[in-house]
């Protein structure tokens, strides 16, 4: 890898900047001065700035679960469940992208990236996540589909509008742009219909697709893109 993207892979600068930290002299490979920000920086090398070692960042990593019931979305739980990290093959430090509560099953992100984590559940960005609700009292009528969609009151102030659809008598989809505690389920619960079950089957861009129950798969770097991409409106 070349010098300067290291530095910058590292946290130290921008690429532009770390080029010309280099160019002035204060970087060093091996205690030896490197002024060309191309050089290679070959495995197990140790790399200075100021004379200070800079170390190099893990890669970027983001897994997609199926998250089954039962499984907490928390990188450890003190009451010692199983956790989604525990289902993830992978020796980098992983944390979960948002939560789903303990019974609700399907798609949750799981990333050593901290900027990236924040980028899709920060209420600002109004990422997508798309639910599937099996609720009681069915059949759900249009005025509750309406309420739903126009927003609802909760404890904490009223839902922003949300996209609904009714898939069958008790089963609705609904694609919320917040992240609010337990959302989906206070918001159908306000419409007179709880959830008995509850499903996310999309993330921003990212489908959970044939992912089995408790399957992880790692993601490509650009579905990775794709995740973070501002969708068309
Ligand atoms: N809304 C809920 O009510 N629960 C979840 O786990 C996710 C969204």
């Amino acid at each position: 890898m070349r010098l300067a993207k290291f530095l910058a892979g590292a946290g130290v600068a921008s690429r532009r900047a770390a080029e010309e930290l280099v160019r002035a002299g204060r970087v060093t490979i091996d205690r030896v001065a490197v002024t060309d920000p191309a050089r290679d920086v070959e495995p197990g090398v140790t790399v200075a700035l100021d004379g200070r070692p800079v170390e190099a960042q893990p890669p970027r990593v983001v897994y997609a679960l199926n998250k089954p019931a039962g499984v907490v979305s928390t990188a450890r739980d003190p009451q010692r469940r199983p956790t989604v990290v525990s289902l993830v093959p992978d020796e980098a430090r992983l944390y979960p992208v948002g939560r789903l509560d303990i019974d609700t099953t399907g798609l949750i992100l799981l990333t050593n990236d901290g900027e990236l984590a924040h980028r899709l559940t920060h209420p600002r960005f109004e990422v997508e996540k798309v639910y599937r609700a099996l609720v009681a009292n069915p059949p759900v009528r249009d005025r509750a589909l309406r309420q739903l969609r126009a927003g609802v009151q909760l404890e904490e102030g009223r839902t922003a509008p949300a996209g609904v659809r009714r898939l069958r008598p008790d089963t609705l989809e609904l694609t919320l742009r917040e992240g609010r505690k337990r959302q989906a389920k206070r918001m159908c619960e306000a419409v007179g219909h709880p959830v008995r079950r509850l499903e996310r089957i999309r993330f921003g861009a990212l489908e959970l697709g044939s992912l089995r129950p408790g399957e992880a798969r790692r993601l490509s770097a650009s579905e990775v893109q794709a995740l973070t991409r501002v969708p068309a409106v």
